[in-house]
């Protein structure tokens, strides 16, 4: 066969090969094959120095000329190959917006945590500490230090989950004031908040639970006063239930305390006209509260000739069953999701 036939018949194969292929590693087999060193090109070349002087440019002419067309064909190839690959990825990759979506059900803060947290950054705000402690305590914080010694009468205000002798299930959040009155050692001023868990055996029904939150506070230092309570408490008061809020005191008792206060807020449903709510008085008992008792000072650390202190105390259920007219405490601790997610 002629060279010239020989050439044309590889071109013509090439072609076929070259538009066959579906893939970048196809085409590179056939690349190697035509143009790779053991291509029919090859073969030819060696058989040039058979041919005569005047035909040997003209061969090598031809075959590089068609060396040429192979290669343009496979770079066409290529390109378009690499045009497919990235029009099936745009098409894999699409979104439908039209699709339905998924819904993600995203979950909430319970609402006592969402009433602590807003207490607590009243609080903080006016340079007071968060402080947290165990809620199985021992009696000695929870009641000895506290001007509540063994068989105390007044004991029986918060009937208690004994564990034995010396521990128990804290009944307030008292005793991490206890506890940080004694790391202060008696010299420096405290300014805390304790929010948290705390036990009382009473019989579940719709207004006590055996478990519930507390927030205590305590103010310790050389010139506290009623007075500094009394502003604490109305600012409290009108955090929690609205800026047009009042306080009233009245006296109560407390074995912690002396004197001890009752804490009465106007109420925020009729505005003090009477309703329902407040049992048609205006007002609405919140808060205990009171001067620290010069016992406790000295049971933790403190000289109760130099340094005076302020105290007080609140249900974070109660003020939640207030504001949000829940009319059972259950309904906090029994999860039912619905009851939850009103409080987004
Ligand atoms: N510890 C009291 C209670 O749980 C609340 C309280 C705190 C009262 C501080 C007065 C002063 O009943």
């Amino acid at each position: 066969m002629a060279i010239k036939e020989q050439l044309l018949q590889i071109k013509e194969e090439a072609k076929v090969a070259i538009e066959n292929t579906s893939s970048m590693h196809e085409l590179n087999d056939v690349k190697a094959t035509f143009l790779g060193k053991k291509s029919a090109f090859n073969d030819i070349m060696k058989s040039m120095k058979d041919l005569s002087k005047e035909e040997r440019p003209i061969v090598g002419k031809e075959t590089n000329l068609a060396k040429r067309d192979i290669q343009l064909w496979i770079d066409e190839k290529r390109q378009t190959l690499h045009d497919l690959e990235v029009k099936k990825q745009i098409e894999e990759e699409t979104v439908d917006v039209t699709m339905p979506g998924k819904v993600f059900h995203v979950g909430t803060t319970h609402l006592l945590t969402q009433i602590t947290d807003e207490i607590e950054d009243v609080f903080i705000g006016m340079g007071y500490e968060v402080m947290e402690g165990p809620e199985i305590e021992i009696d000695e914080y929870n009641f000895e230090k506290l001007n509540l010694p063994k068989n105390h009468p007044a004991r029986d205000m918060q009937d208690t989950f004994y564990i034995d002798d010396t521990l128990l299930l804290r009944t307030h959040t008292s005793p991490v004031q206890v506890r940080t009155m004694l790391d202060k050692g008696g010299k420096e001023p405290v300014k805390i908040i304790c929010p948290g868990k705390v036990y009382r055996r009473d019989e579940d029904d719709a207004t006590h639970s055996h478990q519930f939150m507390q927030i205590e506070g305590l103010v310790v230092d050389k010139d506290t006063t009623m007075a500094d309570l009394k502003g604490t408490l109305l600012m409290i008061a009108r955090e929690m239930f609205g800026q047009d809020r009042d306080i009233r005191l009245r006296p109560s008792y407390f074995p912690f305390t002396e004197p001890s206060v009752e804490v009465d807020v106007s109420c925020h449903n009729c505005n003090g006209k009477g309703c329902h709510i407040c049992k048609h008085t205006g007002w609405i008992e919140v808060l205990g509260a009171g001067m620290v008792h010069n016992n406790v000072l000295e049971a933790s650390g403190y000289d109760s000739s130099i340094y005076q202190g302020f105290a007080f105390g609140v249900g974070v259920e109660r003020i939640a069953m207030l504001k949000y007219k829940i009319n059972d405490i259950r309904q906090f601790y029994t999860n039912d999701i619905r009851f939850n997610r009103q409080f987004k």
